[in-house]
């Protein structure tokens, strides 16, 4: 596989492999660092929205490894504005060794991996967020040990991570529930995805507007933003429709008692997400966030064929 642009793109032996190596590499770096195993090798990394995960973490993927990272913020290149995505792809294959793209349009991801010469990762696009979606089944794994029966719930908007997050759950056998508002539903060709990937590894997809219902029996309960970057034109009728799915105290308890609480991040707290689950005893935000460099580390050490 040259690139990491969609879980449903590997197989689950593939996917759970990733993990093993995040495993190994994330023990490594903290019994005393990385082998420099990626020295004289650039990453471009493509922004045309903001970040704070995304960015440092590839950053230090990078230097962890003995590489570079060049950031090229929204204001640059004008991604098929002042270039076209094919250019720019063809261009950057001749400056560095892999390429990192946040985007807008899921097709400029597909696109720049199309006609890149080098690995193209997708650092989130409006459709999906794969990378995300591999720290949290890190994360998950951690505490349970693998993701194989366990019950995952999503509550909120049907966006990019949900659909990451669908995708790999039902690749590594995890049954996944979401319960979003009427109107707010995944696109279509993500649930379809996510329904044939739980029929082969035998999971289920549940599909709800009843976040009580989601919960009961969850291992994990999930949330992310109301308004995702680019909607932010909707953000006052969003606050309108969501609370109703705000993850508080009163629907953790509703889950199993070990649930783990699981947000991508930036959390908008008082919102999605209350400061008292945030930072309580079931929350691993923070450790799912530092998850993003070990499970990228795997990812970008895989596709330049380092381990
Ligand atoms: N979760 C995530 O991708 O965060 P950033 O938008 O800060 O990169
Ligand atoms: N759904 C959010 C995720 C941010 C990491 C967004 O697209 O803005």
């Amino acid at each position: 596989m040259k690139d990491f642009l969609a879980i449903s793109d590997y197989a689950t032996e593939e996917l759970q492999d990733l993990l093993d190596l995040a495993v190994k590499l994330k023990k490594e770096y903290f019994d005393g660092g990385n082998p420099p195993l990626a020295k004289g090798k650039a990453m471009a990394m493509i922004f045309q929205k903001p970040s704070l995960r995304t960015r440092v973490s590839f950053d230090m993927v990078m230097r962890h490894l003995g590489g570079d990272a060049l950031y090229l913020s929204p204001a640059e290149i004008g991604l098929g504005k002042r270039e076209s995505v094919s250019d720019v792809a063809r261009v950057l294959s001749g400056y560095v060794h892999i390429i990192m793209a946040r985007v807008f349009a899921h097709e400029h991801v597909l696109e720049l991996g199309k006609w890149a010469s080098v690995p193209v990762i997708n650092g989130l696009s409006d459709f999906s967020h794969p990378c995300q979606a591999m720290a949290d089944a890190l994360t998950i794994q951690e505490k349970f040990g693998s993701l194989k029966g366990l019950n995952v719930t999503y509550v909120g908007d049907g966006n990019n991570v949900a659909a990451s997050l669908m995708h790999i759950c039902a690749r590594l056998g995890a049954n996944f529930t979401i319960a979003n508002p009427k109107g707010y539903d995944m696109p279509t060709e993500a649930i379809t995805l996510g329904r044939q990937l739980a029929a082969e590894s035998g999971s289920s997809i549940t599909l709800t507007n009843d976040p009580h219902e989601a919960v009961r029996g969850a291992q994990a309960i999930y949330t992310d933003t109301w308004t995702s970057m680019g909607q932010e034109e909707e953000t006052e009728k969003r606050l309108q429709v969501f609370p109703p799915y705000q993850v508080n105290a009163n629907l953790v308890a509703e889950a199993e008692k070990d649930v783990i609480v699981l947000h991508c991040l930036p959390a908008h707290r008082g919102e999605e997400l209350t400061d008292a689950v945030a930072d309580g005893p079931h929350s691993l935000i923070f450790p799912q966030a530092h998850n993003r460099l070990h499970a990228q580390k795997a990812i970008v050490a895989r596709l330049l064929g380092l381990a």
